[in-house]
């Protein structure tokens, strides 16, 4: 590969789809990285030959040399520790990440953060001109690239600008807080088409242009201030289902999955929570509702059990810290009042699985807990239900997170009522096999039916078809 090597398709995030980590013996290896984003375009990207990734490779101050991975180009962008720390520590997730997520702790405004956002953001810009070919696809994902497609733009007026929001897009009230909002709706005005995964979502925006921009919007198109128009509009992801269907059938996973129920215990109720280790996820008000439970003598181990797996996250950003604590004194303290000798009420696994380790716990879960306070998607919920080729299961899943729009089938609650959570659990527990079967095949149908790779052909059209044409060359 060659530094003039350029590419018609370029994937824009703010990580690399894998992260650097070191062998035993000290080597180089690249390990796919955490969340939603990567495991959803991972699948799309395997279907486009020759397209690039630029991102970041997941430790400050490492700037990798572009190179491949799994048939991809990966041009990695550095990060400094300073950028590390006021770019992504700070402004994406101790500003924007709140912001977005209903405020659900406070977030911090700091001047330098938004500068340091400003410059990574022109830097990751500037890495995409660099290797985008005439005419080039350009598909920028997530809050932390919202200033790439007018910046891009600058650099490049004929590319074609996507961008994709996997986390929602606050309500203006919420938005209006921050200090940068008019530089974050014109970053993101500089595309030719944007992506929510919510209706409501694109609503936000779309308001947010007009109330505090003052921008024409025509159903959901906004006029920029020269007139140039784009479209936001709802286009909720989704999985690699026939992928992740295919592996969970296989005996491997299906004889782990027999395994994992053996090793808790053989429980009658083995339930199952898998999140990141964030605030957003409800862990704590699903712990709670748990506990309550087991102390009203509903349930007691080892006929029940709950597996709760907490991806580490973001763990120098103080909010992160604090949960992480409280959640392992909250699961000490079930554990110390409620586990007998080799019967644990809940077994903690702050970790990391591979999916085949994944597909065995979901297969192995009769109830799977996703409860968060607010979720762009929940991939996990669409994972669940893509493993339980055996209609097994019951999914309990929060009214807050996009995936409810879609999987309406599910056992629905709001978490932040711990009565109806709990009511919700016990529904899902003793609801007869005929009526937790049929729910079953409806969500599977449903994810079945809108996978990742119909999610991307979407998008791919809506980019193809944005109201304006890019400006030809040498206009
Ligand atoms: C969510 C975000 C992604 C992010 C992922 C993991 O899925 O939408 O943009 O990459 O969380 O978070 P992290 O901060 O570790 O990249």
């Amino acid at each position: 590969m060659s530094d003039t090597t350029t590419y018609d398709f370029v994937i824009a995030a703010n990580r690399l789809p894998v992260d650097r980590a070191e062998a035993p013996d000290g080597s180089t290896v690249w390990r796919r990285s955490p969340g939603g984003l990567v495991t959803a375009m991972d699948s799309v990207m395997r279907g486009h030959e020759g397209a690039a990734w630029v991102g970041w490779a997941g430790e400050p101050d490492d700037a990798p040399e572009p190179f491949e991975d799994s048939g991809m180009h990966l041009h990695p962008v550095p990060l400094s520790a300073q950028d590390v720390s006021d770019y992504y520590e700070g402004f994406a997730n101790d500003t924007l990440w709140p912001i977005y997520h209903d405020v659900i702790v406070p977030a911090t405004f700091h001047r330098r953060w938004w500068d340091a956002y400003r410059r990574v953001n022109q830097r990751f810009a500037e890495a995409i001109a660099k290797i985008s070919a005439q005419g080039a696809r350009i598909w920028v994902h997530d809050y932390q690239l919202q200033l790439v497609p007018a910046l891009l733009r600058e650099l490049r007026p004929d590319l074609r600008i996507g961008w994709f929001n996997h986390i929602p897009f606050p309500p203006v009230e919420l938005f209006a807080q921050l200090p940068w909002r008019s530089q974050l709706i014109d970053g993101l005005i500089g595309a030719d088409y944007l992506g929510f995964q919510r209706t409501a979502d694109a609503a936000n925006f779309l308001r947010a242009a007009r109330q505090l921009r003052g921008l024409s919007t025509k159903g959901d198109v906004v006029a920029d201030s020269r007139g140039r128009r784009v479209r936001a509009s709802a286009l909720p992801i989704s999985i690699d289902f026939a992928d992740l269907d295919a592996l969970a059938r296989t005996p491997e996973v299906v004889a782990r999955s027999n395994e994992i129920r053996e090793q808790v215990g053989s429980p009658e109720v083995l339930m199952l929570g898998v999140d990141r280790l964030d605030y957003t996820k409800g862990i704590r008000h699903r712990l709670k509702a748990y506990q309550e439970l087991l102390a009203d003598g509903h349930y007691t181990p080892p006929q029940v059990t709950l597996v709760q797996v907490a991806v580490p996250s973001r763990e120098r950003v103080d909010s992160y810290r604090r949960l992480k604590d409280q959640i392992e004194g909250e699961v000490g303290r079930i554990n110390g009042e409620y586990s007998t000798v080799g019967a644990a009420a809940v077994h903690y696994l702050h970790q990391s699985f591979d999916r085949a380790e994944m597909a065995a716990m979901y297969l192995a879960a009769d109830i799977m807990l996703v409860t968060p306070l607010r979720d762009g998607m929940n991939l996990v919920a669409k994972e669940y239900v893509t493993c339980r080729f055996d209609l097994g299961g019951a999914l309990v899943l929060s009214e807050f997170t996009g995936a409810a729009n879609e999987l309406t089938a599910a056992f629905i609650h709001n978490p932040h009522d711990i009565q109806g959570l709990k009511d919700t659990i016990r529904q899902a527990v003793e609801a007869p096999t005929s009526e937790k079967r049929r729910r079953m095949r409806s969500l599977r149908r449903r994810v079945r039916d809108h996978d990742v790779q119909r999610w991307a052909e979407r998008f791919l059209q809506a980019l193809a078809s944005a109201p304006d044409r890019p400006t030809p060359p040498g206009a």
